[in-house]
């Protein structure tokens, strides 16, 4: 579980994120959504230890990842996995080596099981055949998969994917949404998505935070959305005629199990 305590950051006079508070949930995959600028990269940014925080605190499993030593911190990183935007892969390296990069800084154990380990990784995203091809020579999704790899290589106990869909079709956006659904689950995983694809939020938002204008401004799963009365929050997901007769359709039908009516009454 990832714990951010009032979490205050800045650049110079611009404040981005004025006075955030937010669990991650082990276990889940944790979706941080909202419009374009309204701070998830800078929020993630701030929770790998990439940007530093002006006030405010984030505990990585109880443990204060803003007050630890250099050393700690080493620690902390190197069980941490992240999926960058546009899967920033080194072109002159084969798919195989760029997996085998975080193993080759961190990893302990011979060529061999590290060879193994690698292969193990190509496998669970379905790319042992392009292992020896280069970056330029794969299609986006495969990149993607090939980030996905790299990320789970070290075995992260916290996996971190910035627009993990972006620049690809809706089909192999949904193939890479449940890849680190299937992840997060097999592995008991601490996993934060920032998107703002809504495909991902139906499908597989089990905690959804939305961010507006740097502050949180909703927070929920995705059967909550259907449900919400946050005006913001529906001008953001439901942003056009078609979805919200979508809402409203998937509304009624909800709405006709018992189960949901009785939540309902409760809240
Ligand atoms: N290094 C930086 N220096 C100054 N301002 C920055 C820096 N990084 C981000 N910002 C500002 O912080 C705000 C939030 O940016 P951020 O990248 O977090 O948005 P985002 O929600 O990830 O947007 P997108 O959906 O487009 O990726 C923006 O106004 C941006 O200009
Ligand atoms: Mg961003």
């Amino acid at each position: 579980m990832i714990e951010l305590v009032n979490i205050k950051k800045g650049f110079g006079d611009k404040i981005i994120l004025p006075d955030v508070s937010a669990v991650m949930e082990t276990g889940k995959v944790n979706l941080i959504i909202g419009s374009s600028g309204s701070g998830k990269t800078v929020m993630m940014k701030c929770m790998v230890g990439l940007m530093p925080v002006d006030e405010g605190k984030i505990l990585y499993d109880g443990r204060d990842f803003t007050n630890m030593s250099e050393h700690e911190k080493k620690e902390v990183r190197q069980q941490i996995g992240m999926l960058f935007q546009g899967s920033a892969l080194f072109d002159s390296m084969t798919v195989e080596e760029n997996v085998m990069f975080p193993l080759e800084m961190f990893g302990k154990g011979s060529i061999k099981d590290k060879r193994n380990r690698v292969m193990e990784c190509l496998e669970r995203v379905q790319l042992k055949d392009a292992a020896k091809k280069y970056p330029a020579e794969i299609s986006g999704g495969m990149k993607k998969r090939v980030g996905i790899a790299r990320a789970i290589v070290l075995n992260p106990k916290y996996l971190f994917c910035d627009e993990p869909n972006s620049g690809l079709d809706p089909q192999t956006s949904l193939l890479i949404d449940k890849l680190i659904k299937e992840l997060t689950l097999e592995y008991n995983i601490t996993t934060v998505i920032n998107t703002h694809d809504m495909n991902t939020v139906m499908e597989s938002g089990d905690h959804i935070v939305y961010m507006y204008k740097g502050r949180k401004q909703w927070e929920g799963s995705n059967k909550e959305i259907i449900f919400s009365k946050d005006e913001k929050l529906n001008d953001f997901i439901f942003a056009s005629d078609f979805l919200r007769d979508a809402k409203e359709m998937r509304q009624m039908e909800m709405f006709q199990s018992q189960d949901w009516r009785n939540k309902l009454k409760k809240d």
